[in-house]
């Protein structure tokens, strides 16, 4: 048990109205996560207040954060590797509950004050406390984003959600993993009371302890749907809407959950009894610990952006106004920053700013924000925003010859100290760079197609780039929310590279009489978001035959070929592999055979694995583990098998031991 006098995470005091306020500062950490030292010092907090309210010398217990932004960004996820059984995981969870439990029954009022993020475990504890007061500020959200992780609450936030907000707006909130902004959470009843500012937050939370305020489960209708026969109508329609999202195979933590509510729902205690022999498997099985990792790696993505230099971009100079230089535009202006978008001709620059409008109107949900934005999207011809912005990026037309003269002529125009980009996917960085007077200052920052659904953006480091530019290129991919790698210039980068082998095999196939529906079935039995076959076709033939002469994948007389000769391009000319239909694949649907499926998608990734081990013995990128982020958080590669190699390595035990004993 921690001793009160020398907390280390947390800041303990009692004020003169006798309210106690429990201040969480997790010590040497920038957020605030509930791991084993922070629980057990508020398991000190907990029974301190419990004498206090004994002997009458304390009225009430405030819980808020002494950090400057955020509460509580869940459980501290580095702790859960130390778990290899679920018995170990009820363990460590039962003193836990145990101190919720005493919480909630605090015989004073416990309210906690909640400014930015309180997540996962933080929601748990607030939904413990007796009362909660959230600021009404945009960077407030709450949410439950286990299910990410492979596994659901599991210190009694089922239940306790649920009783709260009721099982129609708890459970989505659970299934889904989804951030709820404090008015939302408010309406929901998962928030009692919402403050102006994070000044407002201790004064509100001593008024709610003296005036004894008590927020109240959801009641009236809100509540049927607990009971029979409401809760079996909304199980199966969970269950229906989950299965159209994830497979139970491959995610099992949502179909776990709905079953718990399914069996429990009608019963709030019984439903916390239970949640832990549900909760305790998914902890320790592997789709969580691949879904940590991926987690992790996506942190270490991150962390690529230096930390130690003063770039901090604000404006950005998009030349090229097509498919991807106008979303680039639009991307980085939703990010906050200030765009100006060039373009041949006028109307090219209208039509890519006129597409952004969607993006901003998801984006933004105030009409004066999504005029902000629009105003910094800036129409500009003539360039003029070359020579004051810190990144100018070129995504125009995929030649070298007049990729080299727009940078010859950009070379002198651009600011001291700004990052000079080409978007391009298959022409060698230095190729680019051989024109400039000044070729080191050139670096790829390649984005994927659609850029606001691609988490990824490389960083090509030609061989001339200079370090310190390709540094500049992360920080300011991490500005705008994006994960960078740092891929060393070779033909198809990394993710084109692993990609365009798996695909060619399979088409290889689909020319061996294979059908489509059946490759494309296979690989998402594997995990793949979509088969390589549609794929082909959603990304566009003649891009795919370009690439793969570029890698040196011959193609010639392919069906592949046949098909570009023909002007049939996939999804955008209405007919490829596949026709299409309202940007859908027509596909003859037939059940085949699970052994089959599972089998063929095994072989149809190997080509991808097995260029992942080249990219990873010749330096690609910098380690095993940035391959598999990259290739992840790049092509969609099954999370849950938690990234290529280390599906290689973990399915396959005989060849990695002997790959180890090799090195
Ligand atoms: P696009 O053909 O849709 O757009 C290119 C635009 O550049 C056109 O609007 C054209 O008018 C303009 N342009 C051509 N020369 C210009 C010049 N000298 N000055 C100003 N504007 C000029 O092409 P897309 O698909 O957007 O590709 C652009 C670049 O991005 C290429 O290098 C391509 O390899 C790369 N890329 C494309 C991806 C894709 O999926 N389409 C994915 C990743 C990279």
């Amino acid at each position: 048990m921690a001793d009160i006098t020398t907390l280390k995470d947390w800041r303990f005091s009692i004020d003169e109205q006798q309210i106690a306020w429990a201040i969480f500062d997790r010590e040497g950490e920038s957020q605030n996560a509930l791991g084993r030292r922070p629980l057990e010092e508020l398991m000190a907090i907990v029974e301190r207040v419990e004498a206090g309210a004994r002997d009458r010398s304390i009225a009430g217990l405030a819980i808020l954060s002494g950090k400057e932004k955020g509460f509580i960004v869940g459980a501290d996820v580095r702790e859960f590797e130390q778990f290899t059984t679920a018995a170990e995981v009820t363990e460590a969870i039962s003193p836990v509950l145990a101190m919720l439990n005493r919480i909630e029954k605090m015989p004073v009022p416990v309210v906690c004050g909640i400014h930015g993020f309180c997540l996962g475990g933080g929601l748990e504890l607030a939904l413990a406390c007796h009362y909660r007061i959230a600021t009404r500020d945009d960077s407030t959200r709450v949410g439950f984003p286990e299910v990410r992780l492979g596994i659901f609450p599991g210190f009694n936030g089922t239940a306790r959600s649920i009783r709260q907000a009721g099982a129609l707006a708890a459970m989505p909130v659970m299934l889904s993993g989804s951030m709820v902004r404090a008015s939302a959470a408010r309406a929901m009843g998962l928030i009692d009371e919402l403050v102006a500012s994070p000044a407002n937050l201790a004064w509100s939370a001593s008024k709610a302890i003296t005036q004894k305020r008590r927020s109240k489960p959801v009641g009236g209708w809100r509540n049927l749907a607990r009971q029979w026969p409401v809760r079996n109508l909304l199980v199966s329609k969970m269950r229906a809407e989950t299965a159209k999202k994830v497979r139970a195979d491959h995610y099992p933590a949502p179909f776990r959950l709905i079953d718990l509510f399914e069996q429990h729902g009608g019963n709030l205690d019984a439903m916390k009894a239970a949640e832990t022999r549900a909760f305790a498997p998914l902890m320790v099985s592997d789709t969580s610990r691949n879904l940590r990792r991926v987690f992790k790696l996506s942190e270490m993505l991150k962390a690529q952006a230096p930390k130690d230099i003063a770039f901090k971009p604000m404006r950005v100079h998009v030349i090229g106004a097509g498919v991807m230089g106008a979303d680039i535009a639009g991307w980085c202006v939703a990010q906050g920053m200030e765009v100006t978008l060039q373009d041949l001709s006028a109307d090219a620059i209208a039509k890519g700013i006129a597409a952004q409008s969607k993006l901003f109107g998801r984006r933004f949900r105030t009409k004066a924000l999504r005029d902000a934005a629009k105003a910094r999207l800036i129409a500009d011809p003539n360039g003029d925003g070359i020579s004051r912005a810190d990144v100018v990026i070129e995504a125009i037309v995929e030649r070298v010859e007049v990729k080299q003269n727009l940078f010859k002529s950009l070379e002198g125009k651009l600011k001291l100290g700004a990052v000079m980009a080409t978007n391009t996917s298959s022409i060698m960085i230095e190729d680019i760079a051989a024109a400039l007077a000044d070729p080191g200052r050139l670096i790829g920052i390649h984005f994927f197609n659609p850029v606001a659904q691609m988490p990824l953006v490389e960083i090509i480091r030609g061989r001339q780039s200079r370090e310190d530019d390709v540094r500049k290129g992360c920080a300011f991919v991490t500005a705008i929310d994006k994960f960078p790698l740092i891929v060393k210039s070779n033909p198809g980068f990394l993710v084109n590279r692993v990609l365009a082998p798996y695909m060619m095999s399979a088409m290889q196939r689909l020319e061996r009489g294979e059908p489509p529906e059946l490759l494309d079935e296979a690989a998402r039995t594997f995990g793949m978001p979509m088969g390589p076959i549609e794929l082909a076709d959603t990304i566009g033939l003649d891009v795919c035959a370009h690439v793969g002469r570029i890698l040196g994948l011959d193609g010639a007389g392919s069906r592949l070929e046949r098909l570009v000769a023909a002007g049939k391009l996939g999804k955008k000319s209405g007919e490829g592999f596949y026709t299409w239909k309202d940007g859908k694949p027509v596909k003859a649907e037939k059940p085949y055979d699970k052994g089959l499926l599972e089998r063929l998608g095994r072989e149809l990734v190997e080509p991808l694995i097995a260029e992942c081990e080249k990219c990873r013995d010749e330096g690609i990128v910098d380690s095993a583990d940035l391959v598999d982020a990259g290739v992840i958080f790049g092509t969609g590669f099954a999370p849950f098998r938690g990234g290529p190699l280390h599906y290689r390595a973990t399915s396959d035990p005989s060849a990695a031991a002997g790959r180890q004993a090799a090195e």
